[in-house]
């Protein structure tokens, strides 16, 4: 091909990139100021953001989004029993908006769902398809609590939704969490005179301070709640999720 002919193809390729730029422009501007029709009706959808998660954290801040049209107010509710009862997270939100926040509280549900509400119709425009779980935790920062600065040192808490259990430091960054409730009909326990083993008032079990059976009629060993140390913020948190202790 002459010089001639390729300087004549790259102007035609330019003229022709600059008008496809400009229309592309131009719609934009179209469509920005075009009102939007709502043809259908108002619609909303909410988006996968946390609420994919499979496991929400009690005190954590929780993120739900959406995309909605033809919605001047949305509501933001939220159901911990599968839609039975709901709750009001967010009762005039702008849709526009399209994102609330939601701080999560210390409470216990196998079967969360969300759902958005057109408030000028009250009707249901989205809502969750799957159940999340929410977990109470506690976050315990060892410099409130000098007694968990040595190995064997001892704290007794409450958790949110669930009652007394006792952190013991096991080691470096080792701790053991146990729920203090017999396993025999779950009476509370408490400590014996010596104070070496927990101790049930209502038929008599025993527990070593690691909550192995030490005298039954309990044949369980205390549950053990999951939990995270960060050795180098000495932060502790313990999450509401019990499994059988793997030693005793
Ligand atoms: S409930 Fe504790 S021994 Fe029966």
């Amino acid at each position: 091909m002459r010089v001639h002919d390729r300087r004549w193809l790259l102007h035609k390729f330019l003229h022709l990139g600059t008008g496809l730029l400009g229309l592309t422009l131009l719609g934009g501007c179209i469509y920005e100021k075009a009102e939007p029709v709502c043809v259908d009706g108002p619609s909303a959808k909410l988006l996968p953001v946390d609420l994919e998660q499979p496991i929400i954290y009690g005190g954590d801040e929780y993120l739900i989004r959406w995309v909605a049209f033809c919605v001047d107010f949305v509501r933001v509710e939220f159901s911990r029993n599968k839609g039975i009862d709901w709750t009001v997270l967010g009762e005039k939100i702008p849709a526009k908006e399209g994102e609330f926040f939601w701080q999560v509280p210390q409470i216990y549900s196998e079967l969360a769902f969300f759902r958005l509400i057109d408030v000028a119709t009250n009707q249901v425009l989205s809502m969750t398809e799957t159940a999340q779980r929410i977990i109470p935790k506690v976050t315990v920062l060892l410099k409130d609590h000098p007694e968990l600065e040595t190995v064997g040192g001892l704290l007794l808490i409450e958790l949110p939704s669930f009652g007394k259990v006792s952190i013991i430091r096991t080691g470096a960054s080792t701790f053991k969490i146990l729920n203090l409730n017999c396993t025999h009909l779950g009476c509370p326990l408490n400590t014996d005179d010596q104070g070496q083993n927990w101790y049930c008032n209502c038929h008599g079990s025993m527990f070593s301070k690691l909550g192995c059976v030490v005298n039954g009629p309990a044949q369980r060993p205390l549950p053990v709640f999951e939990h995270q140390f960060n050795n180098g913020e000495k932060v502790l948190i313990i999450y509401n999720i019990q499994n059988e202790p793997t030693t005793c």
